[in-house]
């Protein structure tokens, strides 16, 4: 069935002709815009604040809009270059230097952002971590990014497993605890004193900036490493994707311990010089709404999963608010399902536009562009500078509506330049000058890219991303647990919810206590996104003769399909 297309509509867009655009743009043609240009002197966290808080027309422009239950807070450009600086003055004051790593455990806060900021104006590399994660999640990237500051609050100090962690020379506590310790700082004691004056540390492009870790399907999450020079690429699919003006009032509703809530919840809309709303805590069809009117916010960037939840919430919801200021509406991270765009027509009067890319790829690469036909269910076109193609397993390309690796030809301002730790790994990204997504698509005649699928067994839940070896890992330290295979099941609101199949240890039966025990282990140990909805026991989990787990193989018995070539299932 041919859904109807979206045309693009009348509208006062930054850009226009993107085809031509695709033809003629070079990525050296952004560097013009930024200040190197002229002094050779580089790093993100002046041209996303400082730059913007030494100009006398936008250094009192609020920048940081910041809401959570209890707490509503602004910062102007100014103030966030000042505040960072003063935790950059505490950071060198612990002696942090130019590639430490310097890691952020923290809910959504404007301590938060002045941190970010404050670490890569010392030249650290900074690595914000999800405030879900549990204890072995916490272990595995500190103990992997060998951080040596940590800035947390008290809650969550129980969950870092400091004995493990040899390298942590320092923890940042953004909160009261009463015990002092040589180890431990006083995040709001330290601020009072320092200097609101910093000599930022200028870098080379090239020069590390961030490292967010991401879940493979096998091994423990990768360390995805990222450059300063990812900045001309936030900047400049801020001006033609999210479409950003100065007058617009931006929301981008990750968690800057993803990806999207760094590119696009932080560098994005400042290196644009743009007023950004920050909500904390998770949400509620009512929160969602109720931000969007309260903030007049204009464009607003999400994920499928929050407007499934806004579909179900029902018409009656919408009537209640008025969006009369937004203007663009964006998605992320899971595939856009056709109705929710056709709903988006219906409820603000608005396309959604789909975006794709990946931690790895460190900002947009396919997308529904808003002077641009849009064909639901199609992630849309490659930005100008962006080659992007079909490939079989050899890297080379295959014709128009034929399903094969989406690729793109190596070499963005975006992309990771390493994996922390695994040069190898890194070099299987790519074949024959293409780096491989690990999606499978197809493109049609006109260009427009349909998602069909991930390759491998990652697991895509809410728009996050979760390995399956992580959770199996869990899994089988749970005393009841011999083995544990783990995949992701379709679920028609969160795209795929987390299925484990387990086998028990003698002397264990199974019950519904039992299970919800298993689950709640996951939960409270790794995060509870990567905690199974649903667990089977069964007498035996399908493995390979190399003992590896055929999760293919269970996916196929849960969807009820046929189970293909199993040879190599160990007898
Ligand atoms: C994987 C990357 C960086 C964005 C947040 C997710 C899936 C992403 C789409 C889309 C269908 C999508 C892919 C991709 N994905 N965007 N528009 N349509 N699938 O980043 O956690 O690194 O996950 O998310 O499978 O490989 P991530």
């Amino acid at each position: 069935m041919d859904m109807q297309r979206v045309p693009a509509r009348e509208g006062n867009y930054n850009l226009k002709n993107y085809d031509e655009l695709r033809s003629t743009f070079k990525w050296e043609d952004v560097h013009k815009h930024f200040s190197w240009n002229e002094t050779g002197k580089v790093n993100i966290a002046y041209e996303a604040i400082d730059r913007h808080a030494e100009n006398p027309e936008k250094k009192d422009k609020v920048a940081l809009l910041y809401s959570a239950p209890g707490r509503e807070e602004s910062l102007t450009f100014s103030d966030i270059s000042k505040k960072s600086n003063q935790f950059a003055n505490v950071l060198k004051k612990y002696d942090v230097q130019k590639g430490d790593r310097v890691f952020l455990f923290m809910p959504r806060s404007p301590e938060f952002y002045v941190s970010f900021f404050g670490i890569l104006k010392t030249g650290a590399i900074a690595g914000p971590l999800f405030e879900a994660f549990m204890e072995q999640a916490v272990r595995d990237r500190l103990q992997d990014s060998e951080a040596r500051v940590l800035i947390t609050t008290p809650d969550l100090l129980e969950r870092v497993p400091q004995e493990d962690l040899p390298d942590l020379e320092k923890i940042i506590l953004v909160g009261n605890r009463s015990e002092p310790s040589d180890k431990y700082i006083d995040f709001y004691e330290e601020m009072e004193v320092a200097s609101e004056s910093f000599d930022i540390e200028w870098v080379d492009l090239e020069d590390g900036m961030l490292i967010h870790y991401t879940s493979g399907s096998t091994g423990k999450p990768k360390g995805v490493y990222h450059v300063h020079n990812a900045m001309i690429q936030h900047y400049v699919t801020g001006q033609w994707v999210l479409d950003l003006k100065d007058d617009d009032v931006y929301w981008c509703t990750a968690d800057p311990g993803w990806v999207t809530g760094t590119s696009y919840g932080v560098f994005a809309p400042w290196l644009n010089g743009v007023t950004n709303v920050i909500r904390g805590g998770r949400f509620t069809p009512e929160d969602w709404y109720s931000t969007l009117d309260k903030h007049n916010v204009t464009v607003w960037y999400t994920a499928p999963t929050a407007l499934r939840m806004l579909v179900s919430a029902g018409e009656g919801l919408v009537k209640k608010y008025d969006f009369s200021s937004l203007r663009h509406v964006l998605s992320v991270g899971e595939p856009l399902n056709p109705e929710v765009v056709t709903w988006g027509l219906k409820a603000f009067d608005l396309r959604i536009h789909d975006t794709w890319w990946m931690t790895e790829t460190g900002a947009q690469l396919i997308v529904n562009l808003p002077s641009e036909e849009i064909r639901p269910g199609s992630m849309g076109k490659p930005i100008p500078g962006i080659e992007a193609s079909i490939v079989d397993n050899e890297g080379n390309e295959i014709p128009p509506n034929q399903m094969g690796n989406l690729a793109i030809k190596a070499g963005w301002p975006s992309m990771m330049r390493a994996i922390w730790n695994n040069p190898s790994k890194y070099d299987s990204y790519f074949i024959n000058g293409w780096y491989v997504s690990g999606d499978s698509a197809y493109r049609d005649e006109d260009g427009y890219f349909w998602f069909q699928g991930r390759l491998d067994d990652v697991i895509n839940t809410s728009g996050e991303r979760v390995g399956p070896f992580e959770v199996e890992s869990k899994l089988i330290e749970h005393p009841a647990v011999a083995e544990a295979g783990v995949i992701g099941k379709p679920d028609p609101q969160r795209g795929e919810i987390i299925k484990a199949f387990i086998t028990l240890n003698p002397g264990y039966q199974e019950s519904d206590e039992l299970l919800e025990d298993i689950r709640q282990f996951v939960k409270t140990g790794l995060s509870a996104h990567a905690a199974p909805r649903e667990i089977e026991v069964r007498d035996s989990i399908p493995k390979t003769r190399s003992g590896k787990i055929m999760r293919r193989l269970l996916k196929s018995w849960e969807l009820g399909l046929p189970t293909g070539d199993t040879s190599t299932l160990e007898s």
